[in-house]
């Protein structure tokens, strides 16, 4: 297994360009099974979340093709051989319960296995699952499988979500997109990735109105066609990238990024003494002096602040002039980078959903363990600008999110190396 060894070495300067969504990929790739049509995605990551996506698709018969370096990915779902996704591939991504929707919509049934636990928390599938029986469908679980059937076809319904899901508004929003009728969806999701989703979908020729606000209509059509689609730039990327030169100090320039896909983090960088400029290139980020000043962060759905930049802001803050208090709403037990940060010299007490994090003057170098995505790159951050060599190992988490991270970020004059582990 790989380790990743950074040493702290003082400002950062150059460019750092920005993928596709991982996340907003990894809903577009299923809604190939909604049409016989083939649908090609431009700009795609280069991540193992994306491999892992791919396995399922062609367990299904979809012919899925990784074209320019895994940058264009063709897919045709033109001859679905099977409806079973297998809990051997659904159990190392949780996404993949985003293939449930569109099978279901397209062949009026489909088996999936239970995603299980997850390091983040207990993350069920109930609101996946309760916005498809509002479409009509059938579910009985069996075996840790779902089995799902319309054997009439999906119709239009009225989901109303209890709180917010991300996929579950995915699910809900591919499969409503062949139900006959009308759907509407209240208390959706409005992140970028799903009006992304939406506006891939619209140029297959489904017919949505609202993406982006918490009530998206759907009228159903009898049948999608091909699309070629770019995926959205990755918010949670950027945001990441953006927090490395306010550690280190210096100016990077986020190739790709726009402040309204990182609104409200910006803000809280601000607060912080970062200043953030768009340009017609992206986003430059600087830090203003030479202390950050600590604030405070309150995880909620787009367009609060992200749970997935909560461990890399963490990681900034625990060298700030201040308290601050991080309260994570979205999951239970994301805070399992706190132990490893406090490893490294931060001082940060958890209770509950609740961090209170001191900041120390320096970090110190220190062997830490990758928990999860990202948490992993919270502790690359933190190794920046950390006196001495910090050394991150099961970087595997990070492979599945990050794509060339040791390179971009050697690129802006990071000491940064990947390591085979002896
Ligand atoms: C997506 C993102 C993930 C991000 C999260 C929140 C992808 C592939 N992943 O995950 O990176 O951290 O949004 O922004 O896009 N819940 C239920 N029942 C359900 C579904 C969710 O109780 O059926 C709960 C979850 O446990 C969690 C909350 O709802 O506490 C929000 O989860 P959700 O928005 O569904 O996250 P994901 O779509 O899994």
């Amino acid at each position: 297994m790989d380790k990743i060894v950074v040493t702290g070495n003082g400002p950062l300067q150059g460019t750092i360009p920005i993928a596709g969504a991982k996340n907003a990929c990894l809903t577009l790739m299923p809604a190939t099974l909604l049409s016989e049509e083939p649908l090609t995605l431009t700009n795609a990551p280069r991540l193992s979340d994306i491999r892992t996506m791919t396995q399922l698709l062609q367990s299904l018969g979809c012919e899925v093709t990784s074209l320019q370096d895994g940058q264009v990915i063709a897919m045709s779902s033109h001859d679905i051989t099977s409806h079973t996704a297998h809990y051997d591939i659904v159990r190392k991504m949780r996404a993949s319960i985003l293939v449930l929707g569109p099978m279901l919509a397209r062949l009026g049934q489909a088996v999936v296995s239970l995603p299980g636990g997850c390091a983040i928390g207990a993350r069920p599938v109930d609101l996946h699952l309760r916005a498809l029986e509002a479409l009509g469908a059938e579910m009985d679980l069996r075996e840790g499988y779902v089995h799902a059937t319309a054997p009439g076809g999906l119709k239009g319904g009225v989901i109303e979500f209890p709180f917010v899901s991300v996929g579950a508004t995915e699910n809900a929003l591919m499969a409503a997109t062949l139900a006959k009728g009308t759907t509407v969806i209240r208390n959706a999701a409005r992140e970028p990735e799903i009006v992304d989703l939406a506006v891939c979908l619209r140029k297959m020729g489904a017919r949505i109105e609202g993406e982006g606000t918490s009530t998206i209509t759907i009228e159903g059509v009898d049948r999608l066609q091909g699309a070629t689609h770019p995926v959205v730039t990755d918010r949670i990327e950027l945001g990441t990238y953006m927090l490395a030169p306010a550690i280190c100090g210096g100016e990077v320039e986020c190739l790709g990024g726009r402040i309204d896909l990182v609104g409200a983090f910006c803000e809280k960088l601000h607060e912080a003494g970062v200043d953030v400029v768009e340009t017609e290139r992206g986003l430059k980020v600087r830090r203003r002096g030479d202390a950050i000043r600590a604030v405070d962060v309150t995880t909620e759905p787009f367009p609060g602040f992200p749970t997935d930049l909560q461990a890399q802001m963490m990681a900034l803050l625990c060298t700030a002039d201040g308290v601050s208090v991080l309260e994570e709403k979205i999951f239970e037990n994301r805070f399992m980078h706190a132990p490893e940060l406090v490893r490294m010299g931060a001082r940060i007490d958890v209770h509950g959903g609740t961090a209170t994090v001191t900041g120390v003057k320096t970090l110190k170098g220190a062997p830490v363990m990758a928990t999860d995505l990202r948490a992993s790159v919270s502790l690359i951050l933190a190794g920046l600008a950390a006196e001495g060599e910090t050394v991150v190992s099961r970087v595997y988490h990070l492979d599945r999110g990050y794509e060339h991270v040791v390179r971009k970020l050697s690129g802006v004059g990071a000491k940064i190396e990947r390591v085979r582990d002896e």
